[in-house]
């Protein structure tokens, strides 16, 4: 690929996407090669993925402007629905993915870390959604998932002023979970995805997709998905290993993911 990399650390996945020249941007070349890098993620071996930005200046600086700049209608709506599926597709990934935020996370780079299920963040990291200022809306779901993450009244800001959040803002604002100096970063991401990885990963799995379907409908389908989850978890080794080594006053076996 040309513009992925995609390293495995025992457990844990790190996906970086590499176009530097272009501060990461996002063009239908490197949206495909990102489609087709998650879909040859090896599951069995990875509990956790993590998504960062080559370089230390971006994350990832936003859809190729240079590439919307002469689309026709019908070309930008499938620009953006092209986005929207790879995006959707790391929402409903089956393992967690954390975004390593290291840099600027501007239009579809605030858009890609908003899909993922937790965002980390370096101290020089710079949110935000231009695209108004462009001529444009978000294309690959901004104006859905920023308002669902920090509330409708910052995220309509956001939005309509187009202005930067930095770092401390943006945990202010619970768009990330926690800042760290940018030489930290990578560092504490393995460490998170670590904390994860160590737990039994059919229930992690169940877990997502609990809070992200419950969180599409009413409160009594979604305590019912729970349910469904829940029990999907028992007869399963990892609960019993887990439940018999708590009853035994032990530590339990390494979870097998069965
Ligand atoms: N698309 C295409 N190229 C981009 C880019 C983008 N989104 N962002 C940066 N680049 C390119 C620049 O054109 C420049 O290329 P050249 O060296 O060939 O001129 C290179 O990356 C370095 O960028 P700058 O020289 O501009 O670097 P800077 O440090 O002066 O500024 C920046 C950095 C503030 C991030 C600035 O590059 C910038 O504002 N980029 C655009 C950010 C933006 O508006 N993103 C939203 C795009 S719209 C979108 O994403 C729609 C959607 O929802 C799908």
């Amino acid at each position: 690929m040309n513009y992925i990399q995609y390293e495995q650390k025992d457990l844990i996945g790190v996906l970086t996407i590499d176009r530097p020249k272009a501060l990461n941007a996002l063009n239908s070349e490197v949206l495909a090669e990102l489609d087709q890098a998650l879909n040859e993620i090896p599951m069995d071996e990875t509990r956790c993925l993590i998504i960062t930005g080559a370089g230390e200046k971006a994350f990832v600086a936003g859809a190729d402007i240079g590439e919307m700049s002469g689309l026709t209608k019908a070309e930008g709506r499938a620009f953006g629905e092209k986005g929207n599926a790879v995006f959707r597709k790391i929402e409903t990934f089956p393992i967690p993915v954390v975004a390593a935020v290291n840099g600027f996370a501007l239009g579809g780079g605030c858009e890609l870390s908003l899909s993922c299920d937790i965002r980390i963040a370096s101290e020089n990291a710079v949110f935000a959604q231009p695209e108004a200022g462009l001529g444009i809306t978000p294309g690959f779901g901004g104006t859905q998932r920023l308002a669902r993450t920090i509330g409708v009244g910052k995220a309509k800001e956001m939005l309509y002023t187009c202005g930067k959040v930095k770092a401390a803002e943006a945990l202010a604002l619970g768009l990330v979970n926690a800042v760290y100096p940018a030489d930290q970063l990578m560092e504490e991401a393995l460490k998170l995805a670590g904390k994860i990885a160590r737990n039994a990963p059919i229930a992690v799995r169940a877990c997502k997709k609990a809070v992200n379907e419950g969180l599409q409908v009413d409160i009594d389908s979604a305590v019912a998905i729970e349910s469904e989850q829940f029990g999907g978890c028992f007869e399963t080794e990892d609960q019993k290993n887990a439940m018999t080594a708590f009853c035994e006053k032990r530590k339990p076996d390494p979870f097998v993911n069965k």
